[in-house]
């Protein structure tokens, strides 16, 4: 199992590109089970989540070549029984998007319910009430998800609560259903709009995406597209809270601003310098870091996974700030490991105030979900001394390449590959 070998203080300084969004393309992904054409996608990441993915749709019949730094995939072998068996979904929850497309075009898919971080329950019964609406019959049995439609009809449905990989789900099996579905209540966050535009690309008619209201008119078939997956907001919004954190100068290369604004706007307020250009953010931290309370919510809200490597933030900033995550119930479990290393925090429910500032110092700490362990190694660059973050696997399901990327700012990072006793 690898870890993460870091020897501080450094000051981040430098510039870093953002990576293609994980979360954007991994419905792009499973956008190929729509259609027997080949689907042709740039800027997707090299991390663990896309190759447990790539598994997955190799035993759904997907062929995958590399050309060029673009992925082309296509249903060439589909197999009969429509099935994502628990061993290739366990370790990732956005597996569970195989189902909408699964079903739609071939009328038929069984998949083993998700596992994936351990941030909270995370339940899948939305995709499934959404599935439904569109006329799917929906059996759980022995930990799978069965669901059958000869074919899916258009129909109004509205979420309880806004879901990515739900709306993401839904919205890509009413392509292939016979009529128009309205989705309310639709998660808004830009993965959602960068997999719309990727399905219109198709063939398919989808509108209202980035809004709460979704509508999709059904076509009978989808096909071809070529498709530039979008920056990846979190990856890069995690460089730049180092750059604060780290009293650094970041200069964030091919990233959206527009969709890092809720981070944009928190960093100004805590004292930080912002400059947007078309090409580029750069951040620069000041003298003080200022504490400030913060609560996650759905975009365009503050996203829940910025929330981790906010805390190692306000373990530095003047005052007590409290933070407020509402998306997951179970997602502080950075706090301890961060005490660990010399912060004071106190968690309450899904209240965590942060007494600031407090010189973190270097320590053996455990990753224990993907957005934690940013946060841990964000730590480890701004503590004195030797840290060790264990369990990188989970920073390597969402992160390409974070340590040669922190090498280049600066930071003072080695992979150490420890084998398996
Ligand atoms: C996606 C992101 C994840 C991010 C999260 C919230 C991907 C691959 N992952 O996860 O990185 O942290 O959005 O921005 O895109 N819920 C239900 N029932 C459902 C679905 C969700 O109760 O059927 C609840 C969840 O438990 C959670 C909330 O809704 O409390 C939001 O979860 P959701 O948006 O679905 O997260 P994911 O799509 O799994």
């Amino acid at each position: 199992m690898d870890k993460f070998h870091i020897v501080g203080p450094t000051r981040l300084a430098g510039r870093v590109r953002a990576s293609g969004a994980k979360n954007a393309a991994l419905p792009a992904l499973t956008a190929s089970l729509l259609t027997d054409a080949p689907l042709t996608l740039r800027r997707v990441p090299h991390v663990r989540d896309i190759r447990t993915l790539q598994k997955l749709l190799d035993h759904l019949g997907v062929v995958t070549e590399e050309t060029g730094g673009a992925l082309i995939l296509r249903r060439e072998r589909p197999n009969p029984e429509h099935d994502a068996p628990y061993d290739l979904v366990r370790t990732m929850r956005a597996s569970v998007l195989v189902l909408g497309p699964l079903l739609a075009k071939e009328g038929h898919a069984r998949v083993s319910l998700p596992g994936g971080c351990a941030i909270g329950v995370r339940p899948i019964d939305q995709h499934l009430k959404g599935l439904t609406a569109l006329g799917a019959d929906v059996q759980l049995t022995h930990g799978y998800v069965e669901a059958t439609a000869a074919r899916l009809v258009g129909a109004r449905f509205r979420f309880d609560m806004p879901t990515v990989t739900g709306t993401e789900n839904v919205m890509m099996a009413a392509t292939l259903a016979r009529g128009t579905t309205v989705l309310e209540c639709c998660a808004c966050e830009p993965e959602v709009v960068d997999l719309a535009n990727l399905l219109n690309a198709m063939g398919a008619h989808v509108s209202g995406a980035g809004t709460e209201t979704i509508v999709v008119d059904g076509v009978e078939s989808l096909g071809a597209a070529e498709h530039a997956i979008i920056p990846d907001r979190i990856e890069g919004g995690t460089y730049l809270i180092g750059a604060v954190l780290t009293r650094g100068d970041v200069t964030l290369e091919g990233a959206s601003a527009a969709d890092l604004a809720p981070l944009l706007d928190k960093l100004a307020e805590v004292g930080a310098s912002v400059e947007v250009s078309a090409e580029d953010i750069r951040v620069q931290g000041a003298g003080d870091i200022q504490s400030l309370d913060l609560e996650t919510s759905p975009h365009p809200g503050f996203p829940t996974d910025l929330q981790a490597q906010y805390m190692a933030l306000m373990t530095r900033a003047d005052g007590v700030a409290t933070i407020s995550e509402t998306v997951f119930e179970n997602r502080f479990q950075h706090a301890p490991e961060l005490a660990r290393m010399g912060a004071d925090i106190r968690v309450d429910g899904g209240r965590a105030r942060v007494y600031g500032p407090k010189p973190l110092t270097g320590a053996g700490v455990m990753a224990t979900d993907l957005r934690a362990s940013a946060c841990l190694v964000l730590a480890g660059v701004a503590a004195q001394g030797e840290t060790v973050v264990d369990r990188i696997y989970h920073l390597d399901r969402g992160y390409e390449g974070m340590e040669l990327k922190l090498q280049k700012l600066g930071a003072r990072v080695a992979r150490w590959s420890v084998p398996m006793s």
